[in-house]
């Protein structure tokens, strides 16, 4: 098929796709920073206090998220913040509404473009979505998850409607951080660099630009989309997916906690349904988990192994 060039409080679990989300809660107002030394003795013991209360202050579990990288990453932050340790930083966040938005902006790292990685969305429209849409499938059901601002979601319902157009796919979207989703939701604010890679056509079908130049999504693409909150790691997946998009998500998970996403991903997808991955990202043992490695980026789930438990 012939595509056109690209031109370049945590929610109750529920698993996607079965139960709509429940209005967002706002945060309490927080003040002030607390300061104590910052040592190599007491920044393991800051860190393990660190991530208890951020379980408590925001529901985020960072058990499954890679500690070295995270502590560094994190303390850096801190001293951003004016906090001397994690310690003073969890303080910070308890009191001071700022520092607990400072915290989940920066965790939550949602860097992200329309067509991000062209290549891979080539092979999604060439070779992938030819398969999964072989009769007499119709449409397709879709999760996008860590769907950051929604480009990614925007993407693959603007690729649907070129290549099959009047066909109602499900697309979900999901994503850990309620303040991205929204934006996402809202489909409003992208600048140019997020469209570079959108054919001028394209864009002309599918985006509006206002008079600061900032571009929105039309309302048609915006409703093929449900967005709400999930948290990947912790609140069960949906079933019966054909298409399960995860990418640059997982940079800072645990290799435990990647192989047990992945195992999930895996029970998510109908059997033939296929798991799309970041550019950079390769599903380790793979054949293990169920799915058979496809092109790059690309793995196709076959039946669960057996002897297999999945968290
Ligand atoms: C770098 S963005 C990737 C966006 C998009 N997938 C892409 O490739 O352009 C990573 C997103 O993953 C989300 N995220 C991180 N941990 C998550 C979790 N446990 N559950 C759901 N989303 C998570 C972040 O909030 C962020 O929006």
């Amino acid at each position: 098929m012939a595509t056109p060039a690209f031109d370049r409080s945590p929610a109750p679990a529920a698993a996607v796709g079965e139960r709509p989300q429940p209005p967002l809660q706002p945060r309490p107002a927080l003040v002030a920073v607390a300061t104590t030394p910052l040592d190599e003795a007491s920044a393991a013991a800051d860190y393990a206090h660190f991530v208890a209360r951020v379980r408590v202050l925001t529901g985020i579990d960072l058990s499954g998220y890679k500690a070295p990288q995270m502590q560094r990453r994190l303390l850096a932050l801190a001293t951003r913040q004016g906090a001397p340790s994690l310690r003073a930083f969890a303080q910070a966040m308890e009191r001071d509404a700022k520092a607990l938005e400072a915290f989940q902006n920066f965790f939550t790292i949602n860097v992200s473009e329309f067509f991000r990685d062209p290549a891979r969305w080539t092979a999604l429209a060439e070779q992938v979505l030819p398969k999964l849409m072989q009769p007499p499938r119709r449409a397709l059901r879709i999760w996008s998850a860590g769907c950051s601002i929604g480009a990614e979601p925007y993407t693959l319902a603007v690729l649907l409607d070129e290549l099959y157009p009047g066909v109602a796919h499900t697309i979900f979207a999901t994503d850990i951080d309620e303040t991205t989703l929204r934006r996402a939701a809202g489909g409003t604010g992208y600048g140019e660099t997020d469209l570079r890679n959108v054919a001028p056509s394209w864009r002309a079908k599918h985006f509006r630009q206002a008079n600061d130049g900032s571009w929105s999504v039309t309302p048609a693409l915006k409703s093929k989309i449900t967005f709400r909150r999930h948290d990947m790691l912790r609140e069960p997946a949906g079933q019966g997916f054909d298409l399960v998009v995860c990418r640059n998500v997982v940079i800072y998970f645990t290799d435990a906690a990647k192989q047990q996403l992945y195992g999930r991903f895996h029970d998510a997808l109908r059997p033939g349904g296929v798991l799309f991955v970041g550019g950079t990202e390769v599903v380790s043992n793979a054949r293990d988990l169920g799915f058979t490695p496809w092109l790059t980026s690309f793995y196709v789930a076959g039946p669960r192994p057996a002897n297999t438990t999945r968290g």
